[in-house]
């Protein structure tokens, strides 16, 4: 049957408008000291494998509304942010400013999107199960991370079929077993978790509803 479904910036763009905050609403969310993400296994190994590490480049690649990428660059990092949805880009310039945080912000769809450096870190939280053709955007996160760098990656597994209050743009879940663990097998897994059935409380809009994930931070081994 055929279904209409909005393109993701003009549903993001919506979103982003009708909440001052739609993810990230705890108080804490720029803390960079690990014990203050007891609900986001993701955010925990992220610091503390930073933890000491100097500060070098990092890209936020769907960054929503710039939480992860502010956290960055509070640590120290130049972060480059990339949002298909231009009221996302603005609300992370406008929280980074408030934050004392410097983002470079770029309104692109990370599917046509080439990174240009080397980064140290890239993070995909919660954005490649609106992409299709995973590859080719993976294997751009990866030539763009310099040997030793990580990429931390979020994204709906397949456990869990799509709950009806999601199914308004197009969503494509990867398996446990998919696309994106495949082309990682190279890389050293620092967490490879995959989280099933859980609740959802990132936001609050929608009636209540389960989503599984794949949890991935990998490191590229040395040349
Ligand atoms: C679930 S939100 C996650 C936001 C942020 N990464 C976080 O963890 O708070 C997904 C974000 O990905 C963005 N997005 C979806 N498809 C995209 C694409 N093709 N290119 C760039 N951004 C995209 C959306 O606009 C939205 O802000």
């Amino acid at each position: 049957m055929y279904k209409c479904l909005v393109h993701a910036s003009d549903h993001f763009d919506r979103l982003y408008r009708q909440h001052e905050r739609y993810w990230w609403r705890d108080k804490d969310r720029y803390a960079t000291d690990q014990d203050a993400y007891p609900y986001s296994l993701l955010t925990q190994h992220t610091l503390r494998l930073l933890r000491g590490q100097p500060a070098g480049r990092a890209l936020d690649l769907g960054a929503g509304e710039g939480t992860d990428a502010i956290r960055l660059a509070l640590l120290g990092y130049q972060v480059d942010a990339v949002e298909v949805s231009e009221v996302a880009a603005a609300k992370i310039r406008r929280f980074a400013e408030d934050a004392g945080a410097k983002v470079h912000v770029m309104v692109a769809d990370i599917r046509k999107f080439t990174p240009d450096s080397s980064y140290d870190v890239i993070i995909c939280n919660g954005v490649l199960h609106y992409v299709d053709k995973k590859e080719l955007v993976v294997t751009g996160m990866q030539e763009a991370t310099r040997p030793g760098g990580i990429n931390v990656v979020s994204l709906w597994s397949s456990y869990t079929p799509i709950p009806d209050c999601h199914d308004v743009i197009p969503v494509f879940c990867d398996d446990e077993d998919g696309i994106v663990t495949r082309l990682y097998q190279g890389w050293r897994k620092e967490l490879l978790y995959f989280e099933r059935d859980k609740a959802e409380t990132a936001h609050s809009d929608l009636p209540s509803h389960r989503h599984s994930h794949i949890k991935l931070i990998a490191r590229r081994p040395p040349d």
